[in-house]
């Protein structure tokens, strides 16, 4: 996956991509935001913070910071941010490869529907672990390659099809991913229809 054909895919998909993607994702949105166990005062990061179909589901009393690579994509959040009188949120654009924030700057960092959704996981989460401090919690949402053969055989077979778009990579596998962020879960559950999707909550540990 290229940056250029991310950022190209997501600019594109913005002006449709609440009509797709809110209701039938919604459910593990509200798990998500909540496994955070956000409490009044603490800083959150949401990487890939999209049109910011989350924003609502955060407590007013937060900091928010919610980055994105796609200009489009942040364009349709602050519209969002806007229409909420959201007093308590920031938008930026920036990669979330190369955070720009100080080691340890946040309680929490949330990821929904993007960890396949980036050229580089590996160093995505690596950065989240680098701005969340010790103890912080690090949330991901996100579908993972299936264990059931058949399943991931046909997941292998697209991968190479929605990788050239930009959009996604359906075969990314959760273990190794985890592995080699340094990353250990303190919960997995399935969510979404046909628990095809992942909220994986870890504890930064370092
Ligand atoms: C499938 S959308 C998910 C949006 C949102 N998190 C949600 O739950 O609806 C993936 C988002 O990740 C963003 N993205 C992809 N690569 C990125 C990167 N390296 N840094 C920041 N954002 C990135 C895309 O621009 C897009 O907005």
């Amino acid at each position: 996956m290229k940056y250029a054909a991310v950022k190209r895919a997501y600019d594109v998909i913005s002006p449709a991509y609440d009509f797709l993607f809110d209701r039938i994702f919604h459910a593990g949105r509200v798990a998500a935001v909540s496994h955070m166990r956000i409490t009044p005062g603490q800083r959150v990061l949401e990487i890939g913070i999209g049109t910011g179909l989350n924003l609502p589901l955060y407590p007013r009393h937060c900091h928010l910071v919610g980055i994105d690579l796609s200009r489009q994509m942040l364009r349709k959040a602050q519209e969002r941010v806007e229409h909420l009188s959201l007093a308590n949120v920031t938008l930026l654009m920036m990669d979330a490869t190369r955070l720009t924030f100080a080691d340890d700057a946040f309680d929490h960092v949330l990821a929904t529907y993007v960890i396949s959704a980036v050229p580089d996981p590996v160093q995505v989460l690596r950065e989240a672990r680098r701005v969340c401090r010790p103890g912080g919690t690090i949330v991901m949402l996100n579908h993972f390659k299936s264990e059931n053969p058949v399943l991931g055989a046909f997941e292998e077979l697209v991968a190479p099809l929605t990788t050239k778009l930009g959009l996604f990579k359906p075969d990314l596998a959760l273990t190794p991913l985890l592995e080699h962020a340094g990353l250990i879960p303190d919960q997995v559950q399935r969510v979404n229809a046909l628990n095809g999707w992942r909220l994986v909550r870890c504890i930064n540990r370092e």
